[in-house]
């Protein structure tokens, strides 16, 4: 993690700035995002591409953290948005990003979603089914507008991540079969509304071996040979996210590599290639803090931690046991030798944990820690379950810093709900 440094008085610092000293004025839980961060691993994927002799639009899949601030940062750094939501779109284009640099996702837009798309003129859909594709075309017609469109195909490829995050195997509900593919790009080239562009791809997320992308990209090579031979033209390929990053101990994905494997398999097809990274862009820039509430033993068995943040704040190890490290803030934080602990959140759940008999410094009532690498599917996974407000969010900027967003009321809980009269007064 070279934007958080250790520093013997300090403790974890973040681009120069003591991430104690954000605790003691935002309090906890708070998530704390690194422009810097996030700069140079934008940078340092677009570097990876050029070095390959590539020339890929990069979207930044908005999911995995669309606070507008990020999205601001990182349009200057020159990247477009892949979005899957009217939301997304509009987040994206509140944030600056041109409509001609934002792609459409998802396999579910509805009507109202994909009349914004064309409203806004955004650059491509990329569409995931024939049923979706009528829809968009008479949509389309309707506006007077054309709408480029890509067709996502399902690779049947497992990217060998967990289960909830792969989605390019037969069988999930992602994208168009691929033998069926050409069959519904000749009809969507037919179509009116819409002009068919070429083909887009997303096979899961969080992969660390090249062997899933290759697989995956030859398959889409072939398709777009094919779809050639048969006599329809192909201008675009977009080759998904899915990049992986080292929570514990097992290696980053490389840029390298991915732009690679683009090159091997998608360099010599003369079409427009894009990407939709997230996460590898955005976790490494975040982390998550948090005090312990308490410490609760248990006889015979590892000592429960329980902490004030929890699975509403960050969902990733109940919903997929994800591992995510846990550090001290600073020295006064863990005086104590090393013990193992289970790390858990307040709320009523078993699934509330966010590490299991994990060894870690001894840490006592007050003390605080970092979760890392949360700078994505972080703060956008959040819930108020156990009507826990929203945690704040910081940004820090090489020595400066800013709350991004205020931690939620209570009050703001329940603004917008009411209670009708007849259950107030009964008559
Ligand atoms: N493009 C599409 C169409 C996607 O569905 C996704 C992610 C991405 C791009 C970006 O993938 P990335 O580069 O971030 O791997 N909440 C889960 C991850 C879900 C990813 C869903 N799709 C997690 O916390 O692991």
């Amino acid at each position: 993690h070279p934007q958080l440094t250790l520093d013997v008085q300090c403790g974890l610092m973040m681009e120069g700035v003591p991430l104690s000293a954000i605790a003691d004025e935002v309090g906890t839980p708070c998530w704390v995002m690194s422009a810097g961060t996030l700069r140079a691993r934008a940078q340092r994927l677009s570097g990876a591409m050029m070095q390959a002799g590539l020339s890929v639009s990069s979207h930044f899949a908005v999911k995995a953290n669309d606070h507008l601030a990020i999205l601001k940062i990182l349009a200057k750094a020159g990247l477009g948005a892949d979005v899957v939501s009217a939301g997304e779109l509009l987040r994206a284009r509140r944030a600056g990003i041109p409509a001609s640099r934002i792609v459409f996702s998802g396999v579910g837009k509805t009507e109202a979603e994909l009349r914004l798309a064309l409203a806004e003129g955004i650059a491509q859909v990329n569409v995931e089914s024939a049923e979706e594709l009528e829809i968009l075309s008479a949509l389309a017609v309707e506006c007077r507008r054309e709408m480029t469109v890509l067709l996502r195909v399902n690779p049947d490829v497992d990217a060998g991540t967990h289960a909830k995050i792969t989605t390019g195997v037969a069988g999930n509900k992602f994208g168009v079969p691929w033998d069926e593919a050409l069959a519904l790009y000749r009809h969507a080239a037919g179509l009116p509304g819409i002009r068919a562009a070429g083909y887009a791809m997303h096979i899961g997320s969080q992969i660390l071996a090249a062997a899933p992308f290759r697989a995956a990209y030859a398959r889409l090579a072939a398709l777009v040979r094919a779809t050639r031979e048969a006599g329809l033209a192909v201008s675009a390929v977009d080759c998904g996210g899915g990049l992986g990053i080292c929570y514990r101990d097992e290696g980053e994905g490389s840029p390298d590599v991915w732009a690679g494997v683009i090159r091997a398999e998608l360099g010599d097809l003369d079409v427009r290639l894009a990407i939709e990274p997230g996460r590898w862009i955005a976790a490494p820039a975040g982390v998550l803090l948090s005090t312990v509430v308490l410490r609760k033993a248990v006889t015979g068995e590892a000592p429960f931690i329980v902490l004030d943040a929890a699975m509403n704040d960050l969902l990733r190890p109940s919903l997929y046991d994800a591992w995510h490290g846990i550090v001290p803030l600073s020295p006064r934080d863990a005086v104590a030798a090393a013990e193992t602990a289970t790390i858990v959140g307040p709320v009523c759940e078993s699934g509330d944990t966010f590490a299991q008999e994990r060894v870690l410094p001894r840490l006592e009532r007050g003390a605080r820690v970092a979760v890392l690498d949360t700078g994505a599917y972080g703060a956008v996974m959040s819930s108020t379950y156990n009507a826990r407000p929203l945690a704040a969010e910081v940004l820090v900027d090489g020595g400066r810093w800013s709350v991004i967003r205020p931690r939620q009321s209570v009050e703001a809980l329940w603004a917008g709900e009411t209670i009708p009269d007849w259950i107030k007064h009964p008559a």
